[in-house]
Parts: structure tokens; C-alpha cells; sequence
């Protein structure tokens, strides 16, 4: 909130229930600056993941027939944010290609946490983030997660751990970084 001007836009990827992003949209509503908070999930869950093979998501899945998106939303409406937080149903990268690049201050990402889709998350999101925003991801855990600790360390070796178990970039302007950079050396 301090970090970022009023009418900025904030994007989660993954957003399962709700609970991050109702954390994040109570601190935007309560802040006293104006933006936008944008949860995407497909709601169909992650599937068995990580290590161990574990279906986190497949109970609220099938309480649901098929799709959590109701009680997403009713958890957002109960919290009271129901006009601080937008939702799109759609898979991440289908969700990337409907902003301009450049456009988006904060783009978090928590959906699926094997190599692939991450990498195809990173490479979707990034370009979406505006110069001096923030791109950055949960479980930086190279016990529980090793493909997201992997993935990262090689697509984004620039990022940094961040908070307790996350990783953040902050997105340079490629041209400033250029301009920081000691001139070259004449004869
Ligand atoms: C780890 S959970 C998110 C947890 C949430 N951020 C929280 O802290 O409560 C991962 C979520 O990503 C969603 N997901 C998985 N693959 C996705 C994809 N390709 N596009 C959009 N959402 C996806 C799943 O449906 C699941 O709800």
C-alpha cells in the first residue's frame, strides 16, 4: 500500500478459497488509497502436486459440483469486499492475455506449483507487470516445493526470498538498469 500509487491494479493468481486475497483486499479497503484487487482462479482445483501427490483443492472441488466459484465468491461477499475484489474464472494464462502489458502493479502467483505451469505463469505475467512493480509467488520451500525453488532460481535469478516463505522481483525498467551500468570503457 505505501509502495504503490493510488489507482494501481493488483492481480492473485490462485486464489483457492480466498484467504490470501481477502487478506490483501481488507488491507487495500481499510488503507484509504484506491485499488484494484483482482483474483483469478479456474476453480477446478490444482490436481494431485508436489511431492507427495497431494489433491489440496479436490474436496471443495466436489462439494461444489465441479467448481469452488461459489463459495469463493460468498467468502469474498462475507468478508465484506465484495466491491474491493474482481473475479475471473479462467485459467492463468487465458487470464494474462485479456491485460496490456505493463499494466499491472502487483501480480502474485499461487496456482499450480509443478515446473511446467509455473514457467508457463511466469512467462505469461511478467511482461503484464509494470516497470518498478513486483512479480511474486508463495511456497518458496525447497522441502515442500521443489519445483517452485528450482523454477524460480532459474527463470528469475534475480528474485529474492521474500516475507517467510515467498519470493518477490521487483521488475526493473531494462533501460534503467542500462543507464546504471558503468560506461564502457574507451581507449
Ligand atoms: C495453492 S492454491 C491457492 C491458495 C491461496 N492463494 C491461499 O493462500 O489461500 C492454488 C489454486 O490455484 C488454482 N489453479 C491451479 N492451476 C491454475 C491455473 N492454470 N490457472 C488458474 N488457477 C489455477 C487452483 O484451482 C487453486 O485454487
Amino acid at each position: 500500500m505505501r509502495h504503490f500509487d493510488e489507482g494501481g491494479r493488483f492481480v492473485e493468481v490462485g486464489t483457492y478459497l480466498g484467504r490470501s486475497l481477502c487478506s490483501l483486499g481488507e488491507v487495500v479497503r481499510d488503507g484509504g488509497k484506491r485499488f484494484s484487487v483482482i483474483g483469478i482462479d479456474t476453480c477446478r482445483g490444482s490436481g494431485a502436486e508436489g511431492p507427495q501427490q497431494k489433491d489440496f483443492h479436490g474436496g471443495a472441488v466436489a462439494a461444489g459440483g465441479g467448481t469452488f466459484a461459489g463459495t469463493l465468491h460468498r467468502n469474498i461477499i462475507e468478508c465484506g469486499l465484495a466491491d474491493t475484489i474482481s473475479l475471473i474464472v479462467s485459467d492463468s494464462v487465458t487470464a494474462a492475455s485479456l491485460f496490456a502489458d505493463r499494466s499491472i502493479d502487483w501480480v502474485h502467483l499461487d496456482a499450480s506449483h509443478d515446473r511446467e505451469s509455473l514457467t508457463r505463469d511466469i512467462t505469461s505475467w511478467l511482461p503484464k507487470v509494470r516497470h518498478g512493480g513486483w512479480l511474486s509467488g508463495d511456497d518458496y520451500n525447497a522441502e515442500k516445493w521443489p519445483e517452485v525453488v528450482s523454477t524460480v532460481k532459474e527463470l528469475l535469478p534475480e528474485a529474492r526470498k521474500w516475507s517467510s516463505k515467498q519470493w518477490r522481483l521487483v521488475v526493473e525498467d531494462p533501460e534503467n538498469l542500462a543507464s546504471a551500468a558503468p560506461a564502457p570503457l574507451t581507449s
